[in-house]
């Protein structure tokens, strides 16, 4: 049967929840990530160092025991945020990053950034300590098509925002588009770009496949093939900059199935084995470990981890739903065969 050994890898994009959500799903990250980048967009957003801390701790409750986990924390740029929280954070051993949401572009946005330009002065300041900004690259212009918003967002604000800051570091998160690719592999070495399970394996026909498909619904939104062949061939091209975050999103099945339907996809249970199939397809399986367990660890300037994960290729079935809150969550692939298995005995 064949193996595949990995160092434990890292999941630098996750939404994890709270309260009886957060229970629910952790587990599905912690069987085989060893650390995640914790995303804040809770409602009310996490916003200040403390809460942030809290969060951690209810992250590290809700683990079943016996799983070995370690969440890194992420704060929500808002139009309240200081410089002065910045300057705390520089070195801080457990909250890395600060998250850019535009205003309103995305589920729990709402406190996100108007005017990227009334943020400068705390984004100085992260170029100042060395923190990483972590952006939703969206535009949210109603006048601008959906499927174009990730392009404006590289011209009118990432461009702009790197010329006049060329210390930050930023995290480009799940891109979409091979606009997005070409830009992140012409950029600096201070930037870096995440991409999704989905964003690989589906393109927007997924979303109206005989009907509209809900749980194929994200953002930013799935796109054109050319796009999705783009980012395969940079996931799997051995360039450092571009590294797993799953932006796994979990919502009830009814938040989802719903006439104004909630974007995410949790995608957590099956993520990693998504990410195997999609090397193994491409030929590189021999470059999946440094995409899940190296370079976004050294990108945050982390060490890698030192655990193993074993992986077993044998079929299994994706269960079609699994129990969340009083609800269900239908995970990604719901129902299909996956064809790796974690092997939980290492
Ligand atoms: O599809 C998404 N879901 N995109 C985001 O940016 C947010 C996320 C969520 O939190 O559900
Ligand atoms: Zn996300």
């Amino acid at each position: 049967m064949k193996e595949l050994m990995l160092t434990r890898p890292d999941d630098m994009h996750l939404h994890l929840r709270d309260g009886a959500a957060l229970a629910a799903v952790v587990a599905s990250s912690a069987r085989c990530f060893a650390r995640a980048i914790v995303m804040p967009n809770l409602q009310p957003p996490v916003t200040t160092i403390e809460q942030a801390l809290a969060y951690r701790q209810r992250i590290l409750a809700a683990l079943p025991a016996g799983l070995d986990f370690e969440p890194l924390m992420t704060l929500y740029l808002t139009g309240n945020t200081r410089p002065a929280e910045i300057k705390r954070l520089a070195g801080h051993a457990s909250v890395l990053a600060v998250k850019y949401y535009p205003a309103g572009a995305t589920f729990n946005a709402d406190n996100g950034v108007t005017t990227i330009e009334k943020a400068y002065p705390v984004i100085e300041q992260m170029a100042i300590s060395g923190v990483p900004l972590l952006m939703h690259g969206e535009v949210n212009d109603p006048g601008v098509d959906i499927f174009d918003r990730e392009q404006v967002f590289i011209e009118t604000i990432l461009d702009p925002l790197l010329n006049r800051f060329p210390g930050l570091r930023v995290v480009f998160e799940h891109i979409t588009t091979e606009q997005a690719v070409r830009y992140v592999e012409q950029g600096p070495a201070t930037l870096a770009a995440t991409i999704t399970p989905q964003h690989l394996l589906y393109n927007r026909n997924a979303i109206f496949d005989h009907g509209i498909r809900p749980h194929y619904y994200c953002l930013p939104v799935l796109k054109r093939e050319p796009h999705r062949l783009a980012l395969v061939a940079a996931a799997t091209s051995g360039h450092p900059r571009f590294f797993l975050g799953t932006d796994s999103a979990p919502h009830a099945q009814s938040a989802k199935e719903s006439a104004c339907g909630c974007a995410g996809i949790y995608s957590a249970p099956v993520a990693l084995e998504i990410y195997i199939e999609i090397f193994e397809r491409a030929g590189v399986l021999d470059r999946l470990e440094a995409f899940a367990s190296h370079f976004g660890a050294d990108f945050y300037g982390l060490p890698r981890n030192t655990g193993t994960i074993r992986l077993q290729q044998k079929d299994w079935n994706i269960p079609t739903t699994l129990p969340y809150l009083d609800d269900c969550i239908i995970p990604m692939r719901a129902g299909e065969i996956c064809h790796w298995r974690l092997v939980a005995d290492v």
